[in-house]
């Protein structure tokens, strides 16, 4: 039986993230959280103190790095045995991802590594290219979406919360670049699935956007 595979993929801030992980958890699925593995490149890449325009020197890296996941209430990544979850949410380390994933030699470097989550009973994939390029096949593919505004918005919150200093007008200049980035790249660029179920989450709970995703699994 082909492992069934939900794909989500949408902007930075949708809510992507945690609707996947609570949906992954109630339907008993693996998950695989496809940001964290350019955002792990782009951790190494900077630790190695990488010239972002050498394209070998960075697919290199990426082709040695070797990642562990534990997908707990809270994702736990290592590279190379080290843990780095708490690099990994940085602006710094978003932006490096972001620059790094536009190359289609490190994406197809990366193009194995998140096939290997498809594992039974099924994987709940999070992306920008899940359903149009990595998992094409998916039986179902949602996009998953929020205004520029109300993506920074709840970025500025979740900072605050944890008592970093933010500032609303950077951060949204930030969401609006990253965007324009992942959707003008020439290589599978973000973009509405073909099929896909897209929901506009602006003025919607998480709450009632996992209901939403969760009864298009039968
Ligand atoms: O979802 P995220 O913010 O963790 O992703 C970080 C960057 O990685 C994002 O700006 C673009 C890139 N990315 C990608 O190109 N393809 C994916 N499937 C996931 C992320």
């Amino acid at each position: 039986m082909q492992t069934p595979v939900l794909t989500i993929d949408g902007p930075s801030g949708a809510g992507k993230g945690t609707v996947s992980r609570a949906v992954a958890k109630l339907l008993g699925w693996n998950y695989l959280d496809s940001g964290s593995i350019y955002r792990s490149l782009a951790v190494a890449a900077l630790k190695a103190d990488l010239d972002l325009s050498d394209i070998l020197a960075i697919c290199r890296v990426a082709e040695a790095m070797s990642l562990e996941f534990d997908c707990g209430d809270e994702l736990i990544v290592k590279l190379d045995g080290a843990d780095i979850t708490s690099q990994l949410g940085t602006e710094t380390t978003g932006n490096t991802a972001s620059i790094i994933a536009a190359y289609p030699e490190v994406r197809a470097v990366l193009f194995q590594k998140q096939k290997d989550f498809q594992r039974l009973p099924g994987l709940v994939a999070d992306g920008r290219d899940m359903g149009s390029v990595v998992f094409q096949d998916a039986k179902i593919k949602v996009y998953l979406t929020a205004s520029a505004e109300e993506r920074a918005l709840r970025r500025y919150k979740q900072l605050i919360e944890k008592g970093i200093d933010a500032n609303l007008p950077q951060i949204t200049r930030e969401i609006e670049e990253r965007d324009f980035r992942d959707q003008q790249r020439a290589t599978a660029p973000l973009t509405v699935p073909e099929g896909a179920h897209y929901i506009d989450s602006s003025s919607l709970t998480i709450q009632q956007v996992i209901d939403q995703v969760v009864n298009l699994v039968d």
